[in-house]
């Protein structure tokens, strides 16, 4: 919409640069240098183009005649934030939660449906799961269909959605990591890749695309597992606040495609048009030959 894919697109090769070196953050912190670089709001299309629509949805439940709706900008009125922290919180969610959803979604079909022992599996527990064609599977019902769950938990792992180094300080008392002592004051990430794909936690066949593992690990791996997944959705007080509508997005589309289509990729050496990462990723394409499938449903 606006061309605001195609223009985040454009900028975030720059903004990821800028993010990643600490005097151009301090530049950016500056009130000219934020007027010149900042998205302009009377642009006609992209970025600022965007955060004007999104402030006038906001100022639409502001003021004599405003809107009340069951929404999350009424929850945000309700816990009392102001029009323009409320309109801010709307840039940072449509920034936070488009790129971040479809690569975990697109990657995340891609796999199960060039494994086809998983997209079986997948496809029979949909079947029997007694949800009618006429209806979309329920946020309440997604998380109970055991393979469904291990689906998402593997493609959240298997390709994350991005690969910023969330920095965190080290406290007063100084830390320790593997043996080596952190100093007070020092700025520590950690890189997404090598945590969710590592054999220290999930074992000798971590590189590979195995929901089952979620099912037949140890106690022991299923912890070291676990713990490298909570990483996923970030950790502590900065930790992502649409983890709860980003697996409900991923539970209701994958259920929604798998059971209703039978894929296949159009060209397997070249799954994606374009490929590449700016601490979010930016792909295009996935082409498939999409055909439908009758479910077999167990009345
Ligand atoms: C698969 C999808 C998603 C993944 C993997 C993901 C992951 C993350 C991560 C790793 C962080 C940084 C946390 C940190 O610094 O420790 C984050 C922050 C955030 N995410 Fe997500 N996210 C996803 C989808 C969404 C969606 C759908 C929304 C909103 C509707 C959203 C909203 C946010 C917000 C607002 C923050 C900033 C939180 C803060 O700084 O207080 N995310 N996310
Ligand atoms: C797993 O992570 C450890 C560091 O914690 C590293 O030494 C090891 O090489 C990683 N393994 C793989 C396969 O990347
Ligand atoms: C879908 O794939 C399954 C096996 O993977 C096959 O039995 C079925 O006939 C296919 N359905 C259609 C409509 O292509």
């Amino acid at each position: 919409m606006y061309l605001y894919v195609t223009t985040l697109a454009k900028n975030l090769p720059l903004m990821n640069f800028v993010s990643a070196i600490p005097f151009f953050i301090y530049l950016m912190r500056h009130p000219i240098v934020q007027r010149m670089m900042m998205p302009s709001l009377k642009a006609k299309v992209g970025v600022g183009k965007i955060k004007g629509v999104v402030g006038q949805i906001v100022g639409q439940r502001f003021g004599e005649n405003k809107v009340v709706r069951e929404d999350m900008i009424q929850s945000f009125i309700k816990n009392g934030l102001t029009q323009g922290e409320i309109a801010d919180e709307g840039m940072l969610q449509l920034f936070a939660g488009s790129d971040t959803t479809s690569t975990v979604l697109r990657s995340g079909l891609f796999y199960i449906i060039t494994n086809p022992r998983v997209c079986t599996r997948l496809q029979a527990e949909c079947d029997a799961s007694g949800v009618p064609l006429t209806e979309i599977i329920s946020a309440a019902k997604g998380p109970t269909l055991p393979y469904l769950n291990a689906c998402v938990k593997e493609a959240l792992r298997y390709h994350p959605a991005g690969t910023g180094l969330l920095p965190r300080v080290v406290g007063p008392n100084g830390d320790y990591h593997e043996g080596k002592y952190l100093p007070p004051g020092t700025t520590i990430g950690f890189c997404g890749w090598n945590v969710f794909k590592n054999n220290s936690a999930y074992g000798p066949d971590y590189s590979e695309f195995r929901p089952e593992r979620w099912f037949d690990a140890d106690p022991e791996r299923l912890a070291r597992m676990e713990k490298a997944h909570d990483l996923v959705f970030g950790y502590g007080r900065y930790k992502c606040m649409g983890e709860k509508i980003a697996r409900i997005e991923l539970h209701k589309a994958i259920f929604e495609l798998i059971r209703r289509f039978n894929f296949t990729a159009v060209d397997a050496m070249k799954p994606f048009d374009q490929y590449e990462n700016h601490g979010v990723f930016v792909q295009h394409g996935l082409w498939v030959r999409a055909e439908e499938r009758v479910p077999k449903t167990k009345e």
